[in-house]
């Protein structure tokens, strides 16, 4: 009898328990058996334990408990402990997400004990490498033997870095350095299936009662990269900008990453009240966040994931970041960048609200099979 495939995830932070959801689910039907290894890095219970509970994951075989700390002791704690567990698991693959330092850590484990590691979101670039996250997936990618695309534009920009053929020719020699040319897959997004899936089932009147917001006439905000939290002039604008904004009398709703909270805590006047419509709140839970995106009349984030789930519901979002990795949302129209000034995030968001317009909508995210793509890939690399 073949032996079953042993699978070993990754996972840490909050995005990588929703997309780490849907892969699971389709890992376990087509025969595989998983073991989740959750480094720590999120573990608030908003941030972590909610969508363990929500989205049905099974308890990670493995929990590290690494916590909060700089980049080098973060990554370096995490690496030290997934190396253990893949001596002693032998996988024959190990799957990490996205762009964390969750996902750099468990492919560098994987990568020096040359167990094939497969990158689930390959192929985004902000081309912006002082963002922790572009040399976290740069690395992931270059490390991996399957590489998951969300879009056609992932897949072009591996092409361009020496990961692909060029399109219409094959053979083409690996890089120098490696053996040959990883996989890539055009699997569709994880997060679309579930997000559609997941937008049918709730009770949306439900979610917007209990925040009290009226359907189409709010603003749901979320921000927490660094080069808006760690720097105090643009976590300041940002804030200004989103409590006038609640002042002109558009309600705006705020769940706060722990993170952008304690930046928050530091600023000048933060003790001073809040405008009646500006809310700012605990974390939500996946479902409750779903349906806030769908009935929201735009979305202001730094979000890779909330901007796109923005797009999948039609609900513009403004961008207050010099760039996108989700290059085909700006180009479509529905996503705009914004500079991060009170000004300016104030005019653009307002002029949203007033005129959200008609623009195209495609779907460039795969036909909702994306988890079942990638499973039978897994099965049978
Ligand atoms: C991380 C990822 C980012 C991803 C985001 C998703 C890296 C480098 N960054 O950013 O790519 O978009 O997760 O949300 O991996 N904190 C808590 N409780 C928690 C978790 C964090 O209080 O449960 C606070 C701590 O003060 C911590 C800070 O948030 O120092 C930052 O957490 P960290 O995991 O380092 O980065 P994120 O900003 O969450
Ligand atoms: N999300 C959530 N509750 C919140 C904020 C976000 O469930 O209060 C979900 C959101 O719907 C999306 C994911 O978290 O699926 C995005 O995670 P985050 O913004 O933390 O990270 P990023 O996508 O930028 O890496």
């Amino acid at each position: 009898m073949r032996k079953k495939k042993r699978i070993v995830s990754i996972v840490g932070a909050r995005p990588q328990f929703i997309k780490a959801s849907v892969l699971s689910r389709s890992l376990k039907k087509a025969g595989m058996t998983e073991i989740m290894i959750h480094t720590g890095q999120h573990y608030d219970p908003v941030m972590s334990d909610i969508f363990f509970n929500d989205l049905h994951i099974a308890k990670p075989a493995y929990h590290l408990g690494i916590g909060s700390a700089s980049h080098g002791l973060q990554t370096g704690r995490m690496l030290m402990e997934i190396e253990k567990i893949l001596q002693k698991e032998k996988p024959d693959c190990a799957v990490v997400f996205g762009d964390t330092n969750s996902t750099l850590a468990g492919a560098l484990a994987a990568a020096k004990l040359h167990i094939p590691l497969a990158h689930v979101e390959a192929g985004l670039r902000s081309y912006n490498q002082s963002m922790p996250e572009e040399i976290n997936r740069l690395l992931s990618d270059h490390l991996s033997a399957i590489l998951f695309c969300p879009t056609a534009a992932a897949v072009e920009n591996l092409r361009r870095e020496g990961l692909a053929n060029p399109a219409g020719s094959a053979g083409r020699a690996a890089p120098r350095g490696r053996k040959s040319l990883p996989l890539i897959c055009h699997s569709g997004d994880l997060m679309y299936d579930l997000a559609m899936e997941v937008r049918a089932s709730i009770d949306h009147d439900a979610v917007l009662a209990r925040f009290s917001l009226p359907a189409k006439a709010f603003i749901l905000a979320t921000i927490h990269r660094a080069e808006n939290t760690d720097d105090a002039e643009n976590l300041e604008n940002i804030f200004l900008a989103l409590a006038d904004l609640a002042k002109s009398g558009i309600p705006v709703f705020f769940p706060i990453h722990p993170r952008t909270r304690k930046s928050l805590r530091a600023l000048p006047g933060r003790g001073d009240p809040l405008p009646p419509l500006f809310v700012i709140h605990d974390p939500v839970s996946y479902p409750e966040m779903i349906a806030l995106e769908n009935a929201a009349r735009v979305i202001i984030t730094d979000s890779g994931g909330v901007q796109k789930e923005g797009y999948f519901f039609k609900t513009p979002c403004l961008i207050p970041r010099q760039e996108s990795e989700w290059t085909e949302l700006i180009a479509s129209g529905w996503n705009t960048l914004c500079r991060p000034r009170r000004k300016d995030i104030f005019k653009q968001a307002l002029a949203l609200c007033r005129f959200p317009g008609r623009r195209r909508w495609r779907n460039f995210f795969g036909g909702g099979a994306a988890a079942e793509t990638m499973a039978g890939i897994l099965k049978n690399y």
